[in-house]
């Protein structure tokens, strides 16, 4: 597989593939990185606590019986532990520390090292959040848009995780889109009911950011199912400790699936209620009643507007034809994972492959999202 099969990049960084391992305190180090998700397209080591507060909660969690990293010295450590990583994956550093000035001398190690800095506004542990670190950002949103900033301002990449129906999940990915952020990492879990996948599509319909979605990957169909919703990248963390293959496993389907229909994160169709609003590429003309005029809405279009919109794009690609197909071209048709004979009768007579055809819908998505009067990350 090549590494440049999926088009995925972030400021100065590119992705080999988006499947990530994701941070487990005082497990996901250099070396547990580098044995179980070597192949992966993003590692996230970490938390690293920063100050001597977030060390010593560290500290009194271990006592509890829970794993964290403690260092003495932590710019030592979390150098050290960057250098190790060698140039194998993109990795990102998991952050945590109760003021600003020590995430900034990470930031600027991070960035000279070509990495990620993650802060860390997900940890529930109570050690931590008492002393307003993790979960306690979320819950501060003014703190947490002057940290993005300033972190942003040394010039290093930086994801900020969370994890979802904590806060109104919308109002914080838009807090966090305008501080400047540019991967947001969602841990999608919803209290006794594994991943909500609905809160991963919400998300993708509200930013522009560069989207992870995480929690409960435990096979390819969980990854393909979150991927349907929006994220740019999946990650694992409990699933490499039940299964030290996944991540490689999980490189080698979604490779496949990509090789294979050219677009490894469509969306679902609108009609069904799960689709993002990339599906308007797979949408009909809008000419009866159903689910697209409240998505187009969204958008500040009107159906017309909409309609001349996807004609435009079509006009000299190969997604114009389409005569006997439902509404006279290919620009209206479904998605590849719908059987349609008359679909697939227009595109072997014009020679279109189902990967290239994919691809145009992926293309015409952008499009659209890019045209729209009112933008999806709009504060
Ligand atoms: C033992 C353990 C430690 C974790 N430590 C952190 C952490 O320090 N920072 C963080 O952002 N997430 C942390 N997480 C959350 C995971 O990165 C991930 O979001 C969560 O486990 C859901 O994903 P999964 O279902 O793939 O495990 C931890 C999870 C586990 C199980
Ligand atoms: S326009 Fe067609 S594909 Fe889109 S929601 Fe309506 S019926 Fe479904
Ligand atoms: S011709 Fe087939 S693929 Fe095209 S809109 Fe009609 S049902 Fe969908």
């Amino acid at each position: 597989m090549t590494d440049d099969l999926f088009d995925l990049h972030t400021g100065y960084v590119n992705f080999k593939n988006p499947i990530a391992l994701a941070t487990m305190a005082g497990i996901t180090d250099c070396s547990f990185a580098n044995k179980y998700a070597i192949r992966a397209g993003l590692v996230v080591i970490g938390s690293f606590n920063l100050d001597d507060k977030t060390n010593d909660a560290a500290l009194k969690l271990i006592a509890r019986g829970r794993n964290e990293f403690v260092s003495d010295n932590p710019f030592e450590f979390l150098k050290n532990e960057i250098e190790c990583m060698g140039n194998n994956n993109v990795v990102a550093v998991n952050v945590r520390n109760t003021v600003i000035e020590p995430l900034l001398e990470s930031a600027r190690i991070i960035r000279d090292a070509g990495g990620i800095l993650e802060l860390d506004a997900h940890c529930r542990q109570e050690e931590m959040v008492s002393i307003g670190v993790g979960e306690a950002l979320m819950h501060d949103i003014p703190r947490l848009v002057d940290w993005i900033g300033k972190i942003k301002e040394t010039g290093v990449v930086v994801s900020v995780k969370i994890r979802a129906n904590i806060v109104d999940d919308i109002a914080l990915t838009k807090a966090i889109d305008s501080a400047g952020a540019d991967i947001l990492h969602v841990d999608a879990m919803k209290e006794g009911a594994g991943a909500d996948l609905r809160v991963i599509r919400n998300i993708r319909d509200s930013t522009k950011m560069f989207l992870i979605g995480n929690n409960s990957i435990n096979c390819f169909k969980d990854a393909k199912d979150m991927f349907a919703r929006g994220a740019d990248m999946v990650s694992v963390a409990r699933g490499v400790l039940n299964d030290p293959n996944i991540i490689s496993e999980l490189v080698d389907d979604i490779s496949a699936l990509q090789q294979a229909t050219g677009w490894y994160n469509a969306p679902k169709h609108l009609c069904g209620g799960e689709g993002d609003l990339r599906a308007l590429a797979f949408c009909c003309l809008p000419v009866k009643p159903c689910a697209i005029h409240n998505k187009i809405a969204k958008l500040g279009l009107s159906a017309q507007e909409f309609a001349n919109m996807k004609m435009a794009f079509a006009r000299g690609t190969m997604l114009e034809p389409g005569e006997n197909t439902c509404f006279g071209s290919l620009v209206w048709c479904c998605k590849l994972s719908k059987p349609c004979f008359l679909r697939d009768g227009v595109m072997d007579m014009i020679g279109l492959s189902g990967a290239e055809y994919m691809r145009l819908k992926k293309n015409l998505a952008t499009y659209i999202l890019e045209n729209a009067k009112v933008p999806v990350n709009e504060p």
